[in-house]
């Protein structure tokens, strides 16, 4: 049973919501444990699409539960290790989901919040949204998250805020390319969001599956025979799949493609009261 999180499904849409709103949506033991099933599970399910992330109250996530953590020192290094390998564990499961993920970013996302944002695919904030990498701050480090947060926003940015701890804004988040897009309020980040969910559900889920993996294969790697080969081999063989096939039949005979959903039917306006 889910008490740190409410799940909700709108169609093919999987919406996880982190609901610890007193205390910023800070991660915890349990919370972690929920996420990372939560988020197994809508993985596995058929009907679901793509996963939207997002948090209850005033903040997106304010990151560790700082109790937890200030619980965990009294523990021995090996409870230690196995712990902090769960978070671990949290990320690589958002970072490498098979299917789309996209992050709603609101008010505080410090620390393994900046991390959450980092790990999914997508990521849009309202303009008042605040972002730090506070962990040195408080003698700590971004560990688990860095190797995402590092992917974002690149080596320079990153020598700056693990350094510094500074607050930055969504604008900021947006230079460094954290997140892809800003509101201005709460209203215009739904509205961003749909768009970029309903762009998401025009494409193949399998070719979607393919270019993370894509994504992941290429990124970093010098260009060699081999990874050239690779390249090919993808799409020598996605072409000839049955999305590939039927994708590009779709645009041919100018129809829908398959798993492209319905347009919404047309909202009827009220017929006029009959006049004098
Ligand atoms: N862990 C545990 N509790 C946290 C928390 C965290 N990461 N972040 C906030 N809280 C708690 C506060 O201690 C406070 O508890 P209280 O009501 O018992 O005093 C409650 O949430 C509300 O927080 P508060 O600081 O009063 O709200 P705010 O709106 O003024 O500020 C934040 C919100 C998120 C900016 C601020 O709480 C903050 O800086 N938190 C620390 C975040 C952080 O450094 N995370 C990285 C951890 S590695």
């Amino acid at each position: 049973m889910t008490t740190s999180l409410a799940i909700e499904r709108q169609g093919p849409i999987g919406l996880i919501t982190m609901n610890r709103a007193e205390r910023h949506n800070a991660f915890d033991d349990a919370l972690i444990a929920e996420l990372t099933e939560s988020l197994r599970s809508m993985e596995a399910e058929d009907g679901i699409r793509l996963i939207v992330l997002s948090g209850a109250g005033k903040s997106f996530s304010a990151g560790a539960d700082l109790n937890w953590m200030k619980r965990m020192a009294g523990f021995s290094m090996d409870e230690n290790r196995r712990d902090a390998m769960a978070l671990a564990t949290l990320m690589r499961t958002l970072a490498h989901l098979r299917k789309p993920t996209i992050a709603r970013v609101h008010g505080a996302a410090y620390g393994g919040g900046v991390g959450l944002v980092a790990c999914c695919d997508v990521a849009v904030a309202a303009q008042p949204a605040m972002f730090s990498l506070t962990e040195a701050k408080l003698g700590l480090v971004p560990a688990v998250i860095s190797p995402y947060v590092v992917a974002a926003i690149g080596e320079r940015a990153a020598r700056r805020y693990f350094l510094t701890g500074e607050r930055f804004e969504a604008a900021e988040a947006w230079r460094l390319g954290l997140v892809h897009e800003l509101a201005v309020n709460e209203a215009e980040l739904d509205e961003k969001l749909g768009l970029i969910v309903d762009a998401m559900l025009a494409c193949s889920p399998a070719a979607q599956r393919e270019a993370k993996d894509l994504i992941r294969a290429v990124s970093g790697r010098p260009v060699t025979s081999e990874l050239i080969q690779d390249t090919a081999e993808r799409i020598a063989k996605i072409r000839a799949s049955p999305e590939g096939r039927e994708g590009v039949a779709a645009f041919l005979e100018k129809r829908r493609a398959s798993w492209v959903p319905p347009d919404p039917e047309p909202t009827v306006p009220p017929e006029a009261p009959p006049g004098p």
